[in-house]
């Protein structure tokens, strides 16, 4: 009896057993379902997270105009102003005679990504045996001066040059790459009577619009073309010519602005899907460049300019009147056709972060092309640089999204 009891009772206990046993399994699965939806919940945030983190590296597929200015007095200036061998006294602020440097530390962080780190060294490699040539006016100089003074520190002396032979093609070569990174002086793209590229401030503006050639025919070969033609055309009318600059014979007209800008821009499209190698040649249009020349547009009085600005503008959006959103657009436009004809121009759509910049300008501080007369000295106002950019400075975030897009 004690014995069948014992057994019974083991048996129950047995049953209990199992029963805990089968209870516990209940808990247990219940427990490993809810642990296994919590895990696969958190593994799912963090392989969203992950993303992220994998976005926020990779710059394909964001936007990377899109973004604020960030201090950082770590990272930059990516150089020194006086330790750059090929710096442009049309550029160096600081050595002539600006003080407040602040504007030298400032990051541009895109809202979605992070620009990938500009690699001097591995910029060279990617131009071994290459062109990478510059065209356009004395704002694309300004960034092809950035782009020199970018690598210029990696390069030994001796081991790079400089040749300028007054012609509109400047070379900066780093002999041990056998790269070349030059500039082309084509204010409007096509033939112009500004084409000289020392005198070329004519008080009458004539564009061969259709006639491009002899200025492609120098930069037709190279591996990347970073294009930009803005500030040159700003004016209501611009006077058009057909036929040749030295004979008596040629069509001169008077056509709108905006009307000779989309000409000049399909006479450069026509150009580069006829003559541009597509498979070899990288293509870049830097989009506009702001000029900051009336202040009444961010609270100061009118009949101001940058002059003696330190700080940027902080109102997200601006968007001044020396910019003009309708010839973005005419870019915008010739850079989709010419996509639908199987060219793809890159934009570096430079325009809105540079807009913020206001203090970024040289102003008073940069070599005045004619010594200044009392009259103007007592007046700064009246000869301040408001167009260009002191470097370091903005055109070397400019050619860190060309960087990254190179890379791409
Ligand atoms: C340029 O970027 C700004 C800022 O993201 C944007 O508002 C603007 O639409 C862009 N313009 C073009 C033509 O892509
Ligand atoms: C950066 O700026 C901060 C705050 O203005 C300052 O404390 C720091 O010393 C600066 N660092 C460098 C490297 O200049
Ligand atoms: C820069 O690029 C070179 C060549 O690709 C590479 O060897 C080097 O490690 C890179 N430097 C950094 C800091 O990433
Ligand atoms: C300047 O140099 C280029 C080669 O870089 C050459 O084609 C051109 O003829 C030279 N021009 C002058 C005026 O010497
Ligand atoms: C036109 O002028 C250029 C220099 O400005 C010269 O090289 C060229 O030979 C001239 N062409 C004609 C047809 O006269
Ligand atoms: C275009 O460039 C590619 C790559 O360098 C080359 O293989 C090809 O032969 C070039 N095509 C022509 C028509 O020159």
């Amino acid at each position: 009896m004690v014995k069948k009891s014992n057994i019974s009772s083991d048996f129950l206990a047995a049953a209990v057993d199992v029963r805990c046993t089968f209870q516990t399994l209940v808990v247990l699965i219940v427990a490993a379902l809810v642990v296994g939806a919590v895990y696969l919940t958190a593994e799912s945030g963090y392989l969203m997270q992950e993303d992220e983190e994998e976005q926020k590296v990779r710059p394909a597929g964001c936007d990377l105009f899109s973004g604020r200015w960030v201090y950082d007095n770590e990272s930059y200036p990516l150089y020194k102003e006086e330790e750059c061998t090929f710096m442009s006294d049309q550029l160096a602020c600081g050595k002539f005679g600006r003080s407040d440097l602040s504007f030298q530390h400032w990051r541009w962080q895109p809202h979605q990504c992070d620009l990938p780190r500009y690699n001097a060294t591995a910029l060279l490699e990617r131009l071994r045996n290459k062109r990478l040539v510059f065209v356009g006016d004395s704002l694309n100089r300004g960034q092809w001066v950035s782009m020199v003074c970018l690598v210029d520190k990696v390069i030994p002396r001796g081991r790079k040059y400089m040749h300028n032979n007054g012609s509109a093609l400047i070379t900066f070569k780093a002999k041990d790459y056998n790269a070349k990174i030059e500039f082309y002086w084509a204010p409007l793209l096509v033939e112009s009577n500004s084409d000289d590229p020392v005198s070329h401030r004519l008080p009458d503006r004539i564009v061969r619009a259709q006639a491009i050639e002899k200025h492609a025919r120098h930069w037709n070969d190279a591996d990347i073309l970073v294009f930009n033609t803005y500030l040159w055309w700003r004016r209501p009318q611009i006077k058009v010519l057909w036929g040749s600059f030295n004979t008596s014979d040629g069509i001169y007209k008077k056509i709108k602005m905006l009307r000779s800008y989309e000409m000049a821009l399909k006479t450069w499209s026509d150009w580069l899907e006829i003559h541009v190698n597509r498979t070899k040649t990288q293509l870049f249009f830097m989009s506009m460049s702001p000029t900051h020349e009336r202040a009444e547009e961010w609270g100061r009085m009118k009949g101001e300019n940058c002059y003696s600005e330190t700080e940027m503008i902080s109102k997200e959006g601006f968007i001044g009147d020396g910019t003009d959103p309708n010839m973005m657009r005419i870019v915008d436009s010739a850079l989709g056709e010419l996509k639908a004809r199987g060219v793809n121009v890159q934009m570096i759509n430079i325009t809105q972060l540079s807009e913020y910049r206001k203090e970024g300008h040289p102003s008073i501080h940069r070599k005045q092309w004619e010594p200044l007369t009392e009259e103007q000295k007592s007046n700064p106002l009246g000869y301040a640089d408001c167009i260009h950019w002191c470097l370091p400075g903005v055109p070397d975030v400019w050619n860190e999204l060309l960087y990254a897009y190179i890379f791409n």
